[in-house]
């Protein structure tokens, strides 16, 4: 018999099939598709990045490029099984410049993000999530609504929308350009913070 799991589930995708015209800024000119986000309805927690990049934009999923090889590695340590994270971004289309013959990444505008918070609310709606996690200062200013510097913010549970628990950390491609002194300090900052989420969605 479906229940209201199986309710939310269709919901979802439906969302995620209306979000795949979304013309609500001029994002959607130059990516190649909306990418959506994807996991479970009940997931423990939801992981919120900045905007798919070069190779999300191409496949259509969030995190299958390198950021993702580490975030996947990162909640592994932190002990945080797949099946329990929903993976999503504040924006669903990749910005970029052309440089020669490259797609540079460039930043979401505030407008850009709001533009697109419709989509991110609604995911929260349906998901559900007991902990939602902000993966850098765009995803933290999406969830939160105000802007937020990761190193006031992080190591905390911070009151999210409508109550949400939320953590703050860094994003995954932060860790992989850090320098090589940073980078090993820096990922183990990401998987203490993935595993205080992880603590907190019990
Ligand atoms: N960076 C993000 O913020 N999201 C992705 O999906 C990939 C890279």
């Amino acid at each position: 018999m479906p229940d209201a799991r199986d309710d939310r589930t269709t919901a979802l995708a439906q969302l995620a099939a209306d979000a795949a015209g979304c013309t609500r800024c001029d994002l959607y000119r130059r990516a190649t598709q909306t990418v959506f986000g994807e996991g479970p309805v009940g997931a423990a927690l939801l992981l919120v990045g900045e905007q798919p990049g070069d190779r999300e934009d191409v496949d259509g999923h969030p995190f299958v490029g390198p950021a993702g090889g580490l975030l996947d590695a990162a909640l592994a340590d932190a002990g945080v099984n797949p099946g329990d994270a929903y993976v999503t971004n504040a924006v669903k289309h990749f910005k970029w410049e052309p440089r020669g013959k490259r797609r540079i990444h460039k930043r979401p505008s505030v407008t850009e993000i709001q533009a697109c918070h419709v989509w991110l609310e609604e995911e929260i709606r349906l998901v559900r999530p007991r902990v939602a996690v902000c993966l850098g200062a765009t995803a933290a200013r999406a969830v939160l609504g105000r802007p937020t510097t990761i190193s006031s913010a992080r190591g905390q549970i911070l009151d999210g929308p409508e109550g949400l628990a939320t953590v703050v950390t860094v994003h995954p491609s932060a860790v992989l350009r850090a320098r090589d002194g940073d980078r090993a300090a820096m990922r183990r900052g990401l998987v203490a913070d993935l595993a205080l989420a992880r603590q907190a969605a019990g």
